[in-house]
């Protein structure tokens, strides 16, 4: 874009520390990522469920469910997953503003988008959890019968598959999903959010 738009930010009266005052508790980004079929949307859907039994202010974000409205314009190629993420970002550092907990469950398969994303939000605020699971078991649970089609060639571009997974090497959470339930996948996540949230 060559042309100029001009854009002045406006400073709101309520800030996102005055709404962390009156919820009791500060604003996180929980990043949850994974292959198709690791577990990470049951993973975040419990996670949210406890944080929010727990009194904290909470939203959940899946890819599957904002690929379905905000973000039906996207596709799978690399270029599209990047702006999916793009978007998805800045829909949390939204919710971050607005004093939530945001999980955000995506696969997130490119570490520069991880790398965006981490920077848009602010290490301090932003948590990343890797639901590892090795492709295989993914794809012998193939939950959505994803995998069946993406290997009979229905479905081009197939993270794991046809299309590139860079696994985080150092996130703040690792889940072994292939030999952890969900509810130890997360009690993971909130023993590291002890002292930092609870
Ligand atoms: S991401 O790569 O852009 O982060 P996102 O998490 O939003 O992906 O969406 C992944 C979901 O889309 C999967 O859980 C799966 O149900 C569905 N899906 C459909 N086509 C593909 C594909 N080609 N690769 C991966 N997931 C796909």
């Amino acid at each position: 874009m060559t042309e100029k738009l001009h854009i002045i930010p406006q400073n709101h009266k309520i800030t996102k520390e005055d709404r962390n005052k009156l919820n009791g508790h500060p604003s996180k980004v929980i990043w949850v990522i994974g292959l198709s079929g690791s577990g990470k949307s049951s993973i975040a859907n419990v996670l949210e469920q406890k944080l929010f039994e727990q009194g904290h202010h909470t939203f959940l974000l899946d890819g599957d469910n904002v690929r379905a409205g905000l973000n039906s314009d996207l596709n799978f190629s690399l270029a599209s997953r990047s702006e999916n993420i793009r978007r998805a970002g800045e829909v949390a550092k939204l919710m971050m503003d607005a004093g939530t907990v945001c999980i955000a469950a995506f696969i997130t398969p490119l570490k520069k988008d991880r790398d965006f994303v981490k920077s848009l939000i602010g290490e301090k605020d932003f948590v990343e959890v890797y639901v590892d699971c090795p492709v295989a078991v993914c794809e012998s649970r193939d939950v959505k019968g994803l995998y069946a089609k993406a290997r009979k060639g229905e479905i081009s571009n197939f993270t794991g598959i046809n299309s590139p997974f860079e696994a985080p090497e150092n996130p703040d959470v690792r889940i072994n999903s292939d030999q952890l339930s969900v509810t130890e996948g997360v009690n993971k996540v909130l023993e590291y959010l002890e002292g930092k949230l609870l």
